[in-house]
């Protein structure tokens, strides 16, 4: 053997780094199968009219501008461009956080159905590769401006503290299990903030946090957390108790021509298959959810 086949040995990890990205590749087409799937199974008009291919299309074209238009929405924003936001930023986020308890003990006559709530991903496909276990769960009232009257309709206090909230875009009940972990991602758009209001903290709070931009952050039961989703975050439960905060949107103050460049970008995702086909599996659910609940408190009253 001369020399040249020295070579040999040192391509071995690029084809196991290529039969890596193959197998990545062939999990995102069987993931992709399944969503064009279960759209069909619901008779999605979008995904009938929207195929798994479009999607990626979007995706790809998504991904490209991103970095440009969330540059401009950086530029032209009224409250800076850090990951983490200063609770004084918003001066009316009182209203709601006075009534933390209020919207807690809503939350917790939900939470006595947990084994129904569904996982995010259950509700949005995409998000699969976040929560693969399925140990994070949501209770939608709003998604992307489209409110859940019959979710709304369980939390009658904290649906109308929301209307105290400029420019809200969704709010839902984030409820993280014992030991669940979301690996760091990151939204599509500055054109939204991120409000974190701690209802139900373990005990243990040094081994539930957030980071964002690699600054970690622990909740507090009553207390804001206020951040950047579009900067890459990551969330971690290493306790035994299970978080839960009431998760909330809304659009960034901005100045034009920021200001109706983040109003088209919103636009433009709240059309998208992704956030259409997310409306449709949340109303299937509230109403899967309130047929079940019907069940039971059926049952309970049945003598036996
Ligand atoms: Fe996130």
């Amino acid at each position: 053997m001369n020399d040249s086949h020295a070579g040999v040995e040192p391509t071995l990890p690029r084809r196991s780094r290529a039969e890596k990205e193959r197998q990545k590749k062939a999990a995102r087409k069987i993931r992709r199968k399944k969503r064009a799937q279960a759209a069909a199974n619901q008779g999605s008009r979008i995904g009938r009219l929207m195929n798994e291919y479009s999607r990626a299309a979007i995706l790809r074209v998504g991904k490209n501008s991103r970095n440009r238009f969330n540059q401009i929405l950086a530029d032209n924003s009224l409250v800076g461009d850090s990951a983490w936001f200063e609770r004084d930023q918003f001066p009316w986020m009182k209203t709601v956080e006075d009534n933390w308890q209020t919207i807690r003990r809503e939350a917790e006559g939900v939470l006595e159905a947990r084994d129904l709530l569904p996982a995010i991903h259950e509700i949005s496909p995409d998000h699969d590769r976040l929560s693969e276990d399925g140990t994070w769960k949501t209770f939608f009232l709003y998604g992307y401006g489209i409110r859940f009257e019959r979710s709304c309709a369980r939390c009658p206090e904290t649906a109308k503290l929301l209307e105290s909230v400029p420019n809200l875009s969704s709010a839902f009940l984030s409820i993280l299990a014992p030991g669940s972990h979301l690996p760091r991602h990151r939204g599509p758009t500055k054109a939204i903030i991120t409000w974190h209001l701690g209802l139900i903290v373990p005990k243990d709070r040094e081994n539930c946090w957030i980071e964002v931009d690699r600054q970690r952050r622990l909740w507090s039961e009553g207390e804001s957390l206020i951040f950047d989703d579009a900067q890459k975050h990551e969330v971690r439960n290493d306790t035994d108790e299970e978080r839960v905060v009431l998760l909330i949107h809304f659009d960034r103050p901005m100045r034009s021509p920021g200001s109706w460049i983040g109003s088209s970008v919103m636009r433009a995702i709240r059309w998208s298959p992704f956030v259409r086909d997310g409306r449709e599996n949340n109303l299937a659910w509230e109403n899967a959810f309130e047929e079940a609940l019907q069940t039971r408190s059926d049952g309970k009253e049945t003598p036996h």
